[in-house]
């Protein structure tokens, strides 16, 4: 098994930060229009941080393993750092991801990317 794929199959058997917040600050649902596929982000914000994080969804291993991993990148990381996050970032953190299943990969940052233009 590739090191993409063990990172994929760890987060998808225990998602991290999977839920749903009170009350959040920032709440956002992207989807993948190739496929429908959704994930939705909630971030709570106090002093310009990400104070707790949870991510809920419905999709392929990959989008859904993808949500799980960058929860855990972005908790406690100020939203200024965020703001400039790369698609690498996440790509290598995944182990790097075969260009057929980008846009999976991407689905929660863009999710990500989309709840930050308004915060
Ligand atoms: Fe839909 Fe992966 S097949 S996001």
């Amino acid at each position: 098994m590739s090191p993409y794929e063990e990172v994929i199959l760890e987060h998808w058997r225990n998602p991290r930060n999977k839920g749903r917040l009170d009350a959040p600050d920032v709440d956002v649902v992207e989807a993948n229009p190739l496929c429908g596929d959704v994930v939705r982000l909630q971030l709570r914000v106090r002093d310009g941080v990400v104070e707790d994080v949870r991510f809920d969804g419905r999709g392929c291993a990959i989008s859904q393993a993808a949500a799980s991993l960058l929860t855990d990148m972005i908790k406690g990381k100020p939203l200024a750092e965020l703001k400039g996050m790369k698609d690498e970032h996440l790509l290598d953190a995944l182990g790097g991801v075969i260009r057929t299943r980008l846009n999976c990969a991407l689905l929660p940052l863009r999710a990500l990317r989309k709840g930050l233009s308004s915060a």
